[in-house]
């Protein structure tokens, strides 16, 4: 049963757009960097290109089919595959929906410091600045505390931001994305353009650049690499299938799949340059190498980046910029996987669009609300970590397995080939059948293997359970009991068919 009219794009543009802007958010301006940063630069980037490649884009393909070709939201479509598969569908996007949660919480930082920039209230020691009087940060995971006032208040903004981009579904993202998708890459342009004029820009776009050829043997830089692609094309939680699934009939997939996947790359490149010049700029003012700059990556936007504004000319003008770019970059982001839960129940439940915004909207709403609390910041670094590994690695591995070897894959490939400008070769078979779920079965295995050897980040075993386990074979049985309501719905309209 799929309830109320099917919902388009309003043009192909508007598809790739959005797709780009699902791509595009926090992972490439301030992860990819920071990840880049931490394995010494030019290697990093290698590795980057040729994951993208190797697994990136074939699994960018394989969504597309799955929405387009075999049609629907990512529990529909993968029950299609085969019935066994539709819980799958769903715990993709419930897990996606647990990472809006606190997605929605950086952009209400970034929020709070597009405030901030005007006065640079950061002052001499962001440092101080964003754990003590933003976050508030306890000394201890189960000193929670209460939500402080100002992240509420972004949170909420945020909230009703999401919601209303996409309050028609395909119809209204299509429109917000012109504005989201371009903004951003203006500013981008912008903060390249001014780092290069930095003193010292060169000897970070140097480090940047220069690869320590060695460090390709490192087998962690590999995981590194493959981890990021797979984060940063949005694969893995839904929203790329459930995108697809707005396609016309007769769309071209293969195309779309790689000026998506390059324009996703390219951005995170730029936003590099953006980035390692500043850096290098700041490496200069303190007199230390660009490899002792930054102390720990994750601070880089909230810590790094507000001392390199302190020095720059028209500083709380770069301060606006940066962080309107942030929310901007986030947005399509944050909604993009709101929409994948939305397009599942609306295609499985006779719910009326509103409602099920609001729904949907209101529980994160209220679960992100934790992560504004003065134990915030540990509860999202242990929950990302999860939901990120797990939620990721499980469906990018078992969604290959399913359409590799359940499903006729070359019978598929025809498929995407009749529509498409550029043909996949049989490669993209090796690819789906054996290359993505080898890569992805390793990093699950390996990200497993770390967290039974230790605790991550060193927290307690029962906040583990709390943040970590819990939620993930919640996840699963939700999951897997919605699964079986989309399996009668698609046994029953084979019969009627
Ligand atoms: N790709 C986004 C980023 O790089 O910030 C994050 C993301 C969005 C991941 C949507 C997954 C997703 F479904």
């Amino acid at each position: 049963m799929v309830f109320g009219e099917k919902v388009y794009w309003d043009s192909k543009t508007a598809f790739v757009l959005a797709a780009i802007g699902s791509a595009i958010g926090l992972g490439n301006v301030w992860r990819f960097p920071y990840i880049c940063y931490k394995y010494g630069g030019g290697a990093f980037l290698i590795a980057y290109f040729a994951a993208l490649l190797i697994a990136g884009i074939p699994l960018l393909i394989l969504e597309f089919s799955l929405g387009q070709r075999i049609g629907g939201s990512p529990p529909t479509a993968l029950g299609k595959v085969h019935k066994n598969f539709a819980w799958l569908g769903w715990f993709a996007i419930f897990v996606g929906f647990i990472i809006t949660t606190y997605y929605s919480v950086v952009m209400s930082w970034s929020a709070n410091y597009l405030v901030h920039s005007f006065s640079l209230a950061w002052g001499n020691d962001p440092k101080t600045f964003f754990y003590s009087n933003v976050l508030n940060l306890s000394d201890g995971i189960f000193k929670i505390g209460s939500p402080q006032p100002y992240l509420l208040l972004g949170l909420i903004i945020c909230w009703i931001w999401i919601l209303l981009s996409i309050w028609k579904g395909a119809r209204t993202v299509s429109k917000v994305v012109y504005v989201t998708v371009t903004l951003p890459w203006l500013i981008l342009v912008i903060l390249v353009i001014g780092g290069f004029t930095l003193d010292g820009a060169m000897d970070g776009i140097r480090y940047y650049l220069t690869p320590v050829w060695s460090q390709l043997l490192e087998p962690e830089l590999w995981q590194a690499a493959f981890t990021q692609v797979f984060f940063s094309l949005s694969v893995g939680f839904g929203v790329m299938i459930a995108y697809a699934s707005f396609l016309p009939p007769k769309s071209d997939i293969v195309n779309n799949a790689f000026i998506i996947g390059l324009a996703d790359a390219a951005t995170a490149f730029v936003a590099g340059f953006a980035v390692f010049s500043a850096l290098g700029y700041y490496a200069n003012i303190q007199g230390v190498p660009v490899s002792e700059v930054m102390k720990s990556g994750p601070e880089l936007a909230f810590v790094t980046y507000p001392a390199i504004i302190n020095n720059l000319p028209l500083a709380p003008l770069m301060g606006v910029l940066f962080f309107i770019m942030l929310l901007t970059l986030a947005i399509d982001s944050a909604f993009s996987l709101v929409e994948a839960v939305v397009a599942g129940f609306m295609e499985t439940f006779a719910i009326h669009r509103t409602k099920i915004n609001l729904i949907v909207g209101g529980i994160a709403f209220i679960i992100a609300i934790l992560f504004t609390t003065r134990a915030g910041l540990y509860w999202l670094d242990l929950v990302d970590h999860y939901m990120t590994f797990f939620g990721l690695f499980t469906v990018a591995f078992l969604e290959s397995i399913a359409v590799g070897w359940f499903f006729d894959t070359e019978r598929l490939r025809q498929r995407i080939n009749e529509h498409s400008l550029v043909h996949i070769g049989k490669w993209w078979n090796v690819a789906v059948k054996i290359v993505i779920p080898l890569i992805a079965l390793v990093l699950l295995v390996i990200s497993v293997i770390g967290i039974i050897q230790k605790p991550y980040g060193g927290y307690p075993r029962m906040a583990e359970l709390l943040g970590g386990w819990i939620p993930l074979v919640l996840v699963i049985i939700i999951g897997i009991l919605l699964g079986n309501i989309t399996r009668k719905i698609l046994r029953k309209s084979k019969v009627e068919n």
